[in-house]
This record gives C-alpha cells, sequence and structure tokens, in this order.
C-alpha cells in the first residue's frame, strides 16, 4: 500500500488555493484502497505565523470542518491534529541534528524573509523566529513519521518535500547502515491548479490577503469572484485566456470540455462580468453542499474533537512504534 500525507497550517480560513492544491487531491486520493491516508492539520507550523492564539484555535476549527464536510471518510483516512502527536516534535529534533543548516539556509520562505529585511535596510534577521528557519525540519518530521510515499501539495511546498527526502536520505545513511528505516517521500502536485492565483493574480495565499475563502456564503463568493483583477478589455474584444487568472481558476474546477469552451470564448471576447458569472456557478455548483455541511458542523465542535481524537489514536499507534525505531536506530534506548 502507498502512504499518502498532507497537512494545512491552521492560520487563517481555507481557501479556494488550499481546495484544489491540498485538500481535492488528498481526498480523492483517499478514496482509492491502494492508498493509506494520513491528513492533519499543522498546527505546530501555525506558531511559526502566528500568535493570536484565537486565531489558531478558530483556524482549527474551521480547516478541520473543511476537510470533513469536503466529505473525508475518517474512517479510511488518519485524520489528526500534528501537535496530538508528540512523537513529531522528538522526531523534529533527532532531524535537526542531521540536518545541515546549509539547507535550511536556502529554504523559500527564510530567503524570503530575510530578502524582505535587507530591502528595507533592516537588519537581514530580524523577526525571523528559529521556527521560521527551521520550518522544513518539522515538516520532513510530519512527513517522515508516517512513512509517506505521496504527498500532494501546491507548488510551493514542493522544495519542503524534497528537503525531507534529504534529511531521510542522510538519516539512513548514518543510522541505517543494514535497512533504510526512513522511506524517501515523493511530492504530488497537481499541473491543472499548480499555483492558483488570487485576487490580484498573484498566488493565492493568506500572507498576500488575496484569497477565496472555500466556504464563503453564495452572495459573497459572487462579490469575490468579481473582484478579481482583470485588464480593462471590453465585452467582444479577443482576451488572452493564458494571462487571466479568471480562466485560471475555471480550469482548476472545469472538465477539459469546459475548460476547451471557455478558451473558445475568451478568444471571442467574453464580456469579464460574464465570464466570472459562469466562473462563480461553476464553483458554487461543486461546493454548495459541501458549505451547508460546513456551517453545520462548524456549530458542533465537540463532535469535531471527537474525530481528531478518534485520528490521533490511530496516528499515535504508528507513530509510536517508528519513534521506538528512531530511538534505537541513534542509541537512545533502554540499556541492554
Ligand atoms: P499551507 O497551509 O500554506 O497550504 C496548504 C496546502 O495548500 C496548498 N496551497 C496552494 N495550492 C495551490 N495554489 C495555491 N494558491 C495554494 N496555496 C496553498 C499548499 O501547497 C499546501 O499543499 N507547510 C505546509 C503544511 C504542512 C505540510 C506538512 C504539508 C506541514 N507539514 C507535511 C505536507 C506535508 C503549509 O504551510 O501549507
Amino acid at each position: 500500500k502507498q502512504r499518502v500525507l498532507t497537512g494545512i497550517t491552521t492560520t487563517g480560513t481555507p481557501h479556494l488555493g488550499n481546495y484544489v492544491g491540498a485538500i481535492r487531491p488528498a481526498i480523492e486520493a483517499s478514496r482509492d484502497t491502494n492508498n493509506e491516508s494520513f491528513y492533519f492539520l499543522a498546527d505546530f507550523h501555525a506558531l511559526i505565523k502566528c500568535q493570536d492564539p484565537a486565531a489558531v484555535h478558530q483556524s482549527t476549527k474551521e480547516i478541520a470542518a473543511t476537510w470533513l464536510a469536503l466529505g473525508l471518510d475518517t474512517d479510511n483516512a488518519v485524520f489528526y491534529r500534528q501537535s496530538d502527536i508528540p512523537e513529531i516534535p522528538e522526531l523534529t529534533w533527532v532531524l535537526n541534528c542531521v540536518c545541515a543548516k546549509g539547507l535550511m539556509n536556502r529554504a523559500h520562505a527564510y530567503k524570503a524573509a530575510v530578502d524582505a529585511n535587507v530591502e528595507e535596510g533592516e537588519d537581514a534577521d530580524k523577526a525571523i523566529t528559529m521556527g521560521l528557519f527551521s520550518y522544513p525540519v518539522l515538516m520532513a518530521a510530519d512527513i517522515l513519521m508516517f512513512g509517506s510515499n505521496k504527498v500532494p501539495v501546491g507548488k510551493d511546498q514542493i522544495q519542503h518535500v524534497e528537503m525531507a527526502r534529504d534529511m531521510a536520505q542522510r538519516f539512513n545513511h548514518i543510522y541505517c547502515k543494514k535497512e533504510p528505516l526512513l522511506t524517501l517521500p515523493d511530492y504530488q502536485v497537481d499541473e491543472d491548479s499548480a499555483i492558483l492565483q488570487g485576487l490580484d493574480g498573484r498566488k493565492m495565499s493568506k500572507s498576500y490577503g488575496n484569497t477565496i475563502p472555500l466556504f464563503l456564503p453564495e452572495k459573497k463568493l459572487q462579490k469575490h469572484i468579481n473582484k478579481i483583477k482583470t485588464n480593462l478589455l471590453e465585452p467582444g474584444e479577443p482576451k488572452d485566456p493564458d494571462t487571466s487568472a479568471v480562466f485560471q481558476i475555471w480550469k482548476a474546477f472545469a472538465t477539459q470540455e469546459q475548460t476547451a469552451e471557455m478558451r473558445r470564448a475568451f478568444e471571442e471576447g467574453i464580456g469579464w462580468g460574464d465570464a466570472k458569472k459562469k466562473l462563480f456557478a461553476l464553483i458554487n455548483e461543486e461546493i454548495a453542499e459541501a458549505r451547508e455541511r460546513y456551517e453545520d458542523l462548524l456549530a458542533r465542535p465537540a463532535d469535531i474533537e471527537a474525530e481528531l481524537q478518534k485520528g490521533a489514536e490511530k496516528a499515535r499507534a504508528v507513530s509510536k512504534p517508528m519513534l521506538a525505531q528512531v530511538r534505537e536506530a541513534i542509541g537512545i534506548s533502554g540499556l541492554k
């Protein structure tokens, strides 16, 4: 069986990018009986970006409700909260001790933070925590703990999965002369929606404030879609689908046939208002039922919590023996 694993950081409200980049492919994968799925709420990762406890708490609830509302079958998939698995921070420390600092120096998120500081004439490390710097090590522990083979993610996370691979290799090289203990993971990226664009045409991201939340009430969803930036071409003027966020988001929700139709409509000069109305209808159709379940679940946090506890138990049935093997491999175990 293939182990499929992915996580979402519990900051903010889940948006269309999270949905097409991670949640939708993951739920699909969980229906394949050849797979064993591990999906989790990355709440330790949230602390890197958000130090508002109420916000982290709320986001955890919303993201959990999102997975459940979209039909994740928690009897099939293991659905848990990162912080319920104490073995993860322990493995993180062990990996910290095999991970070269130079590898972390190259991590995109850290480099972007340094570049921004330098650009503003500040000290390069201003406001950069050790959490941000070693973020990929915690993520490697998430992945390697469960022997993951496939990690469905958006393009922005590819580097982190490659780093996890690197750490697994180093660990195996140092400690597992006979048989490798850690499985080398591969990322899985859905090319049609690799990086979904946001309202301003940049990557849809909580940190850019350009997201379209997944479960907005209908009217608000329509309003958000109307805010997607477009050029000034009038109805009747041909439009270039390949440089349009409206078309790119369309593609992530449409069948191939619908995409071909919309491409033609662009070339024939569909008006932006029309194109956006169609986009709204397409997205709304895909998510309307789940939105109702979502609203309902949010009103029942105890039920969500019960699901997470069930998941934690199943996850720890894997993480405890795994950590015992890691401890044995590194020479930290009961004296003999
Ligand atoms: P996060 O919370 O930023 O994003 C969750 C998932 O959504 C994808 N994503 C997107 N995909 C397409 N287009 C977009 N605009 C877009 N924005 C976000 C992300 O690629 C991601 O797959 N570090 C991770 C969480 C994490 C994790 C892990 C993932 C922690 N441990 C282990 C996989 C395996 C993160 O911050 O994702």
